[in-house]
């Protein structure tokens, strides 16, 4: 992995170095990667605290499951090779944003320790925190916002996160929002305070 293919000259020393657009900028390029089940309110705790950061003049990128499968990652399923191959690809967007200086939060369900460890070993362990919204299963389920649990449980969508596809809680995040008993705005708010100590 990682490894420069052949024919390939990747010019990384020439370009401005990330000091330079941090001081710019006045702040730090770092990836606030955020984990959790469909439904757990990765997306909304996400926009809810860019919304905070931007208040305070820090310069924010969110790259979101939804968009990006919408986009750059719209030849991907839900295979457990097309999951990975789609978090590889978020990475390497979220390290070119966080090297230009800026906060980026990556929110997706990034199932398995393997990919977020692989995200992060793209990223740079310098430059990346795990996130993660602990939302019990039956709490997303209940919700149902996009009514996909619902689907999955009929069979009518096949490998559903912690319906027939695995969903593997991280060990020891950097923050871990319980979003059982608090509003979004708690829980945007433990996100917003996490960040800005990190900044
Ligand atoms: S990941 O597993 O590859 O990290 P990602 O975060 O990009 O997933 O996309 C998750 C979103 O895709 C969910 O919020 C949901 O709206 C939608 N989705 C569609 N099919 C599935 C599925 N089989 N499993 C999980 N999410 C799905």
């Amino acid at each position: 992995m990682n490894k420069t293919p052949e024919h390939i000259y990747p010019i990384f020393d020439k370009i401005l170095q990330t000091s330079a657009k941090e001081k710019l900028l006045n702040q730090k390029g770092k990836v606030f990667w955020v984990t959790g089940l469909s439904g757990s309110g990765k997306s909304t705790i996400a926009q809810h605290t860019e919304a905070l950061l931007h208040s305070k003049g820090i310069l924010t990128q969110i790259l979101d499951g939804d968009n990006i499968r919408a986009g750059l990652n719209n030849n991907l399923s839900f295979s457990a090779e097309d999951r990975k191959e789609n978090i590889r690809r978020i990475a390497e967007v979220a390290k070119l944003f966080a090297n230009c200086g800026i906060v980026t939060i990556a929110s997706f369900i990034s199932p398995t320790i393997e990919i977020r460890q692989m995200a992060k070993s793209i990223i740079g362990a310098d430059k990346f925190y795990e996130i993660f919204i602990n939302t019990p299963l039956a709490v997303c389920e209940e919700r149902d916002v996009k009514g996909l649990y619902k689907k999955a449980r009929a069979g009518v969508i096949k490998n559903f996160t912690g319906i027939d596809a695995p969903f593997e809680a991280p060990l020891k995040a950097d923050l871990e929002i319980k979003t059982d008993n608090i509003n979004i705005s708690e829980s945007a708010n433990q996100l917003f305070n996490f960040i800005n100590n990190e900044l």
